[in-house]
């Protein structure tokens, strides 16, 4: 219960500093005349503990990484190196070792080794962290095992892709509900790569504030859409289907590409709800299929009006987004970004999309060629980062990420 102090009780009322009554107030005049508030003022602090969630840790050991299999925090880091010239197999098996044991320790609420903060890392909140390897780690690794989808996608004709937000040799992905605990993971993971690996970029976003929405609530991407509705729970057989890798050193990892996709909001806001709504095929409200009342119900891409037209555009986001193929079908992984106008770069607003799927080939490639073709929401939204990473599986207690090809 968080308890309140009342102006007669032990703190000042407003009405006492309006009305300039010093006594009510509790303010105290000094010897030189100045005025300043007494400590009595200070209203008490709470030892209400109802609802806290700093405490929560997702267990870092495992098949798979648990940034994969946990449902993702509220805020997230994906921050990205490059291997400095000359690095060998040992210096990168040097690095997962560091990695593996700050992500252990961290995850777990406990600082890292040589830590000069760890009172940052006392609330994990469903800290995750979760390694990825570019083509040139994988390179480095085993060049004889490097898969044919890890390395840049074939260029689409809607991207306008920057290299500041692009590729990258590997990729740590941090994510929990408190974006404290998130700056200081991404820290000490950026400061135990120093002399083997420099940072290349890092973009954050956030999703909805841990006990804003009952639990298992959609998220909302930044045009007001509720955004991840097909996807399955993770303990679900589908899930598993879509995402995990089941052969080879990368049985139990997966495969993340991440784009960074601008949405234009100055041009959103000049379509109606009708257009907006047309342009995804679901409703704005509950995240309905236009053929449907609720977010779960499966759209009809049958249906038609009574003029024969298609209830849900041929051009719609959904139906040029889901493959006939079920077994093509990707799970989405999104984090809103909102930007402000900085260093001559304008504010800038988005979705950090990441796409998991077992093969980026044959999952999500043919979609995105799909919706670079015709999609309505193109009309707003532009790719303006791209990134390819082989998600590592998980690891035992006696063991590393990346053990399975570097042990
Ligand atoms: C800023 C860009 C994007 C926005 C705002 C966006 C938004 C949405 C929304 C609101 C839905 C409907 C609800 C749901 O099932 O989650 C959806 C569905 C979907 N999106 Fe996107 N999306 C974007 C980009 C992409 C990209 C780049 C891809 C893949 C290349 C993609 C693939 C999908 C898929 C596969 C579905 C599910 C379709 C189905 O089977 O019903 N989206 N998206």
């Amino acid at each position: 219960m968080i308890r309140r102090t009342s102006a007669t009780a032990s703190g000042p009322s407003r009405r006492g500093f309006l009305t300039g009554s010093a006594a009510a107030a509790g303010v105290v005049v000094g010897a030189a005349g100045g005025a300043t508030v007494a400590r009595a003022a200070e209203p008490e602090a709470t030892t209400d503990t109802t609802g806290l969630n700093g405490a929560r840790t997702a267990s870092f050991h495992g098949a798979h990484q648990a940034g994969v299999t946990s449902s993702p925090g509220a805020h997230g880091t994906f921050v990205t190196f490059d291997l400095v010239e000359g690095s060998t197999r040992d210096d990168l098996r040097r690095l997962m070792r560091l990695w593996t044991d700050d992500a252990r320790r961290l995850m777990a609420g406990d600082g890292a080794l040589a830590d000069t903060e760890p009172e940052l890392a006392s609330a994990p909140a469903g800290l995750t962290i979760t390694v990825g390897w570019g083509r040139a780690a994988a390179l480095l690794a085993d060049e004889s095992q490097v898969p044919s989808w890890l390395g840049p996608l074939p260029a689409f004709s809607i991207d306008a892709l920057e290299d500041r937000w692009s590729d990258g040799d590997l990729l740590v992905m941090i994510h929990a509900d408190d974006p404290t605990t998130v700056s200081h993971a991404t820290r000490m993971i950026v400061k135990d790569a120093t002399s083997l690996a420099t940072e290349r970029w890092r973009q954050t976003g956030f999703r909805q504030a841990y006990g804003s929405h009952a639990s298992g609530t959609t998220m909302r991407n930044l045009f007001g859409q509720v955004d991840g509705t097909t996807n399955p729970p993770t303990a679900a057989d589908e899930f598993a289907a879509r995402v995990w890798i089941e052969d080879g050193w990368l049985a139990g990892g997966t495969s993340l590409v991440l784009r960074r996709i601008r949405m234009d909001m100055a041009t959103w806001d000049e379509a109606d709800r009708v257009g907006r709504e047309n342009a995804m095929g679901r409703t704005l409200d509950t995240g309905a299929p236009l053929t449907g009342t609720a977010e779960h119900d499966e759209p009809d891409f049958e249906a038609v009006n009574e003029r024969g037209f298609p209830i849900i555009s041929d051009v719609a986001h959904i139906r040029r987004a889901r493959p006939d193929d079920p077994s093509r079908r990707i799970v989405r992984l999104a984090y809103n970004y909102d930007e402000p106008a900085r260093g001559g770069d304008d504010a800038e607003v988005g979705l950090l999309f990441g796409s998991l799927q077992a093969d980026v080939d044959a999952q999500f490639v043919p979609i995105q060629e799909r919706l670079a073709e015709a999609d309505l929401l193109n009309v707003w939204t532009t790719p303006v980062g791209s990134a390819v990473f082989a998600i590592l599986p998980g690891c035992a207690e006696d063991g590393f990420l990346g053990d399975t090809l570097l042990a």
